[in-house]
């Protein structure tokens, strides 16, 4: 509500606490057009059956080498056009920095504004508006309150990319940004970076992401993917059975959060309503599309919890310095390893202190 005339009124008041929680976001739905070739993937999932093979397929010990059991086959030659709409929550006042923040998977934008009882300090979205940012926070395409997609022909890489693309673009006209930072978590991450590395922004902060893919194997093994329809029919049964989500809560957990740093209810709702399946040809298309985010000039920043799974296998500590050669051109590269936290590092009790070093950062950084 806060990006029509009310601006005026707010100014005129002078310091009234536009910020406080959730009262200046209002959700919205924004059209997108992107135009960029596809991948040509020649599998399908039916079943729990097929979601095993495919997780076998991604954890060989060869996966990733030349000789690499992805199941892609070719890219077309031209760009396919498609529009999709993007469920955003827009939060804070025209004419300020903005944060644009991309989740991961089997995650939605929940995970950037929790909702239960006791989360404020767990409240990313919050934590940021507190801080003087505006936010765009937004369900990745196939996610949430974002358009269902094929699993296969959309949920690709490089047209999530075009996606977050075109959000930095509203961001710039509609939210009239003065600035625009990037922050990601996990697949969110390489997405934000691949998108830096296209489009000009002022800063970048990566969460659960290391800029290598050695240590995925127990992630994916850990999650023990099954096809979220059968899974969950009352929450899922719409989606196509090319979107998949881990079999339990103590898998999700193994992969997501670090004993003895978070609350055990925390993981409980992460699950029951943050999580959200991720598509089929979402990894195998990162996989197949990246390689360095060498022409980011902006400063990035790193932040990392010590015991995070999917990028460090289990322990960050020193595994940071080979993550810096990712990012050639940036014209600053911070890292952080050692926050007491997993994987979902906004969802540990140390959330308060990473915010803080992130809006440390981001306030030298874009001033
Ligand atoms: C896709 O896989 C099927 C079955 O394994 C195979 O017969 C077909 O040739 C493959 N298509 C391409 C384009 O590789
Ligand atoms: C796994 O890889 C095998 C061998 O490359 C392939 O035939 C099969 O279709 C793949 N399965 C899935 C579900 O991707
Ligand atoms: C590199 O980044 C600049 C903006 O910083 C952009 O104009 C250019 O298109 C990018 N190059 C590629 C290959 O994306
Ligand atoms: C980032 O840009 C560099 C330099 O143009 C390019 O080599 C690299 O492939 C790009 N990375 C991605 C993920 O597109």
């Amino acid at each position: 509500m806060l990006f029509g005339s009310l601006i005026l009124l707010l100014t005129a008041v002078g310091a009234i606490s536009a910020y406080s929680s959730h009262s200046s976001c209002r959700d919205v739905q924004i059209p997108v057009t992107v135009s960029v070739p596809r991948f040509i993937i020649n599998t399908t999932v039916e079943d729990n059956w097929d979601a095993v093979a495919l997780s076998f397929n991604l954890t060989r010990r060869d996966s990733g080498q030349s000789s690499d059991p992805l199941p892609i086959v070719g890219k077309t030659s031209q760009s396919v056009r498609s529009e999709y709409k993007v469920g955003v929550t827009l939060c804070g006042d025209e004419r300020r920095p903005v944060l644009v923040l991309t989740h991961g998977i089997i995650e939605s934008k929940k995970y950037w504004q929790p909702s239960f009882k006791g989360a404020e300090r767990y409240n990313f979205v919050d934590a940021a508006l507190a801080a003087g940012y505006s936010v765009l926070n937004y369900d990745r395409i196939g996610v949430g309150s974002s358009s269902k997609i094929d699993a296969l022909r959309d949920a690709q890489f490089q047209v999530e990319t075009a996606v977050l693309n075109s959000l930095i673009a509203y961001a710039r006209q509609s939210m009239k940004a003065t600035k625009v930072a990037l922050v990601g978590h996990s697949y969110g991450s390489y997405l934000s970076g691949a998108a830096a590395n296209q489009t000009a922004v002022d800063a970048v902060v990566l969460t659960g992401f290391s800029g290598y893919f050695d240590n995925f194997a127990p992630f994916i093994a850990g999650a023990s993917f099954r096809v979220a329809k059968l899974k969950n029919p009352s929450r899922w049964g719409h989606l196509e059975p090319g979107y998949l989500t881990s079999s339990d809560l103590y898998a999700e957990t193994y992969g997501y959060f670090a004993e003895p740093y978070f609350e055990h209810r925390v993981a409980e709702w992460s699950y029951e309503h943050q999580a959200e399946p991720f598509a089929i040809g979402e990894l195998p298309t990162l996989l197949a599309s990246f390689d360095n985010f060498n022409n980011i000039s902006a400063p990035v920043l790193v932040i990392q919890g010590q015991f995070d799974l999917p990028p460090c296998g289990g322990n960050c500590l020193g595994q940071l310095e080979r993550t810096k050669t990712v990012f050639q051109k940036a014209r600053i590269i911070e890292t952080v390893d050692d926050l007491p936290a997993g994987h979902n590092l906004n969802l540990h009790a140390c959330a308060p202190q990473a915010f803080r070093k992130i809006f440390d950062f981001l306030t030298i950084q874009m001033r």
